[in-house]
């Protein structure tokens, strides 16, 4: 039994046997890869703080303008007819509820008379006349809603009217 070649139980250790190259190859490429991969890190500037203040200032970005976009929707909504639109999932179905039997769907007609912009208003159709209207009522048929609705819904209501085609 020689130095080179040891038996153990049958199992032979051969000293002298070369690394197989598939090993080496893979060796070298690992050791190009890192290299690579550490020079990436040192001189492509890149970092992760100032990765990370590029993904903040877009996300700040995004926030302000949906914020601005919320400002404007208030304001819009401020500012009369759109004012209409902010309300009228409350304002139609207040309609629906008390008008529509009398006054049609959408303010189209019917026992009393239509409510389109495009109608004749025999009492007017401001804001003020409106109110009036609904709140006191009229001589021909229509009841007052004084008692009924307080004044945040008669406006509503008044909005909704302004609304309607
Ligand atoms: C019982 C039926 C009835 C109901 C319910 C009713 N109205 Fe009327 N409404 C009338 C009649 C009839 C007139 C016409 C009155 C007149 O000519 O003097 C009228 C008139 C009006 C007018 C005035 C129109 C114009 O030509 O100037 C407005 C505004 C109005 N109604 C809004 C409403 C709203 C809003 C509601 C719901 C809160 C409502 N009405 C509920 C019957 C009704």
């Amino acid at each position: 039994m020689s130095d080179e070649q040891k038996d153990y139980d049958g199992i032979q250790y051969k000293a002298d046997d070369r690394m197989p190259a598939i090993f080496k190859l893979l060796l070298a490429v690992l050791l190009i890869w890192g290299v690579c991969f550490m020079g990436y890190y040192l001189f492509s500037g890149w970092s992760s703080e100032a990765e990370f203040a590029e993904k903040k200032a877009a996300q700040e970005k995004l926030i302000a303008e949906r914020q601005q976009a919320q400002q404007q929707k208030q304001a819009d909504g401020s500012a009369g007819a759109p004012a209409a639109k902010a309300s009228a999932v409350d304002a139609e179905k207040l309609y629906n509820d008390s008008c529509l039997a009398c006054h049609g769907a959408q303010g189209s007609g019917g026992i009393g008379p239509a409510l389109g912009a495009a109608q004749p208003f025999k009492y007017g159709r401001t804001e003020a006349e409106l109110t009036s209207s609904i709140a006191d009522g009229r001589p021909n048929g229509m009841p007052g809603y004084k008692n009924d609705l307080g004044p945040d819904k008669i406006k509503a209501l008044v909005d909704y009217i302004l609304s309607l085609k």
